[in-house]
């Protein structure tokens, strides 16, 4: 009887769960357990009648110690084992992903560059689609005799307005609203009479940036921009600029980022020549610092026009600027919010 304690009070404390002293509970407890059998290995015939008294006494003692210490486990495992209650919330459980929605992605293009701007100290200014003559041509530089005015076929309404063709009629509102120094992007939508096809539309968005300071140069316009474009793009991006002509800018440049698919080797996005045509740009011209109210003596600015469309196509691999203006809600729940 002895060993039987011992065997049981190591069993015990070898036992980790519930279960296992259920089991315990079995093997010297249960009908055919070893304190239940304990009796039948005893020779009673051998035995005195004081003798036996003595091992009914033991016997009855081993039964208690068993029946005693293995309800004290069983309730030690039951305390220690985390209270599992129907319909428990576990509120460390990781909350499942759901969606409020698709933010176009033009859009999240458009709040993606507005935060990297604002970061730099540009504030964002949209002003009106349906606009002036005079700050979407005359102040920019473009008098109505000018040629490009034909480069952009317009949407004229019957008051004389016209609906923008660029956000660069923002530039003078701009400057006459708030004066130089000046920081700021204008993204919104454009129009134009063209010709749809999978690279035009009738509608698109830009996004112009304006910064004019003192000794304003195309080294900070070339620092801003790659700044920029490898937030966008979260690398480190190479630019190139190459001249080009818009009549509100002196000199005039089409800056160019090398192609992200190949790095430069020459791909079918960058039709083999290792650039991409991206931002037009340049130092603000002269007259248009004037006819903004700013002396052109005293400032100097640089102006850039992003395509908003058009990024937004190379940053999601859009083949098709139609899609953009569909509203195909397949299309567009491909942009899921995640909340
Ligand atoms: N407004 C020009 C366009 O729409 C782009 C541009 C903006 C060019 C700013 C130079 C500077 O084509």
């Amino acid at each position: 009887m002895e060993e039987i304690k011992q065997q049981l009070a190591a069993d015990l404390a070898a036992a980790k769960s519930a279960a296992d002293i259920e089991n315990i509970r079995i093997k010297y407890l249960g009908k055919k357990g070893l304190v239940t059998n304990a009796a039948k290995s005893a020779n009673f015939g051998a035995m005195s009648v004081e003798e036996k008294k003595q091992f009914g006494q033991k016997l009855n003692d081993l039964k208690n110690f068993a029946t005693e210490s293995i309800a004290q486990a069983a309730e030690k495992a039951k305390s220690a084992a985390p209270a599992k209650k129907k319909n428990a919330i576990d509120l460390t459980m990781p909350g499942e992903p759901s969606t409020i929605g698709s933010l176009h992605p033009v859009t999240l293009v458009q709040m993606e560059l507005e935060s990297i701007f604002q970061g730099m100290g540009f504030m964002v200014y949209t002003g009106p689609e349906c606009e002036e003559e005079f700050f979407n041509f005359d102040a920019v530089n473009i008098p109505s005799d000018h040629p490009a005015r034909e480069m952009q076929d317009t949407y004229w309404m019957t008051n004389g307005r016209l609906m923008r063709t660029h956000t660069s009629a923002n530039q003078v509102r701009t400057m006459r609203k708030f004066g130089a120094p000046l920081k700021a992007i204008f993204p919104g939508r454009c129009f134009r009479n063209e010709a749809t096809d999978a690279c035009h539309e009738n509608t698109f968005y830009q996004c112009e940036g304006l910064m004019i300071d003192k000794n304003i140069s195309v080294a900070n316009l070339i620092a801003v921009m790659k700044t920029a474009l490898s937030e966008i793009f979260r690398r480190d991006v190479k630019v190139r600029l190459r001249p080009g002509f818009f009549p509100f800018v002196e000199p005039g440049f089409e800056l160019d980022l090398n192609c992200l698919i190949c790095g430069g080797e020459g791909c079918p996005t960058c039709k083999n020549s290792g650039w991409l045509e991206l931002i037009p740009c340049g130092l603000v011209h002269p007259n248009v610092l004037r006819f903004g109210g700013i002396d052109p003596e005293e400032y100097s600015g640089f102006a850039f026009g992003v395509g908003l469309t058009r990024l937004a196509m190379m940053k999601y691999g859009i083949r098709d600027i139609r899609l953009l203006n569909d509203g195909d809600c397949r299309f567009l729940q491909q942009f899921p919010v995640i909340v």
